[in-house]
């Protein structure tokens, strides 16, 4: 009877094992696992203009590094004070996000600045890339029921940084930091690129000194300026054109391609997010565009219509 049971038992692990084992041969999962930090900012729900609350802070660190915070003195966001530059940032960073703007942390708020996102800034040298395009570029495309306002933005500068003219062909190269089970995905959203495009076409090469584009991963501080923040929020960062290089969070839980309802963030999608910052684009407040600068775990994102107009837009075709 005893013998029965135990082997009852051991069909239900096996079959529980079997169910675990991913089916989807497309699906691979890196193996970077660590556990995401949970209860950001949760502690401050409701908090405005003129409270002093511990934690306060942290809201300021957040919004200045996304670049909404436009202090003179870096010692000035040391405290908990919510000041009247904060009130603006939490009001810029609510119409950028489609938020109510009621310059109060409210608990959709914190909901949205708790998601995983890109670590390029939002405003850059005082610049709101959200928005400053929105104005410049406002296009609405009436094609019989089809009526589309496009959002995409590029980094401010002039002239626009892009590739030069005639720039079609990018070479990229993996540094020593890139786990050889991500390459694929890098390989995957190059490709969507240069198929979507039509434009632009990516090989890789094994020289440095040849390349135009580099992909490697790190932890926390990497030399660049713009230190990763272990598991969770900040996925990874590219810069403009034609600098060329793209960091992957190294801390983050990636697999290679979307697997629904897990705590494993698509790399492939936030590859080809990147990609679209190397090749010129800046973020747009289109919610479904690649150029969102948010993602959730689980969920893949493909190239959209406003950011396939951007591109057509910088590199006129
Ligand atoms: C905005 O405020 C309204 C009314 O209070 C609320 O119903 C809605 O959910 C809010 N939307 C967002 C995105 O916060
Ligand atoms: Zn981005
Ligand atoms: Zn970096």
């Amino acid at each position: 009877m005893a013998h029965y049971l135990q082997l009852i038992i051991s069909c239900i692990s096996l079959l529980f094992l079997i169910l675990l084992v991913p089916t989807n041969s497309e699906n691979t999962t890196t193996t970077f696992t660590k556990p995401h930090p949970s209860g950001f900012l949760e502690n401050l729900e409701g908090c405005k203009k003129g409270e002093t609350l511990a934690g306060i802070r942290e809201l300021k660190k957040y919004l200045n590094k996304f670049g909404y915070l436009n202090y003179h003195s870096s010692k000035a966001h040391d405290n908990d004070e919510f000041d009247d530059f904060l009130e603006a940032a939490m009001k810029t960073y609510q119409a950028n996000f489609n938020l109510n703007v009621t310059g109060t942390l409210d608990s959709e708020t914190i909901s949205k600045m708790a998601m995983p996102r890109c670590g390029v800034p939002d405003i850059v040298n005082g610049t709101n890339t959200m928005r400053i395009n929105k104005k410049r570029h406002h296009h609405h495309t009436s094609r019989k029921n089809l009526h589309t306002v496009s959002h995409y933005t590029f980094f401010p500068g002039s002239p626009t940084p892009r590739w030069p003219v005639g720039k079609t062909t990018l070479t990229y190269w993996f540094d020593e930091t890139t786990p050889s089970d991500a390459k694929p995905a890098f390989v995957r959203a190059f490709n969507r690129w240069a198929s979507v495009t039509q434009y632009f076409s990516f090989s890789e090469t094994q020289y440095y000194d040849s390349s135009d584009l580099t992909i490697g991963f790190a932890s926390g501080d990497h030399g660049d300026g713009h230190p990763f923040d272990g598991p969770g929020r900040v996925l990874a960062h590219a810069f403009k054109p034609t600098d060329g290089r793209l960091h992957c969070d190294a801390d983050e839980s990636f697999s290679i391609g979307a697997i629904p309802n897990s705590n494993y963030i698509d790399l492939v999608s936030v590859a080809m997010h990147e990609i679209g910052h190397l090749l010129g684009l800046g973020h747009s407040s289109v919610e479904n565009a690649l150029m969102y600068p948010t993602t959730r775990p689980g969920v893949s994102t493909d190239i959209q219509y406003d950011d396939l107009e951007g591109m057509r837009a910088l590199y006129n075709f």
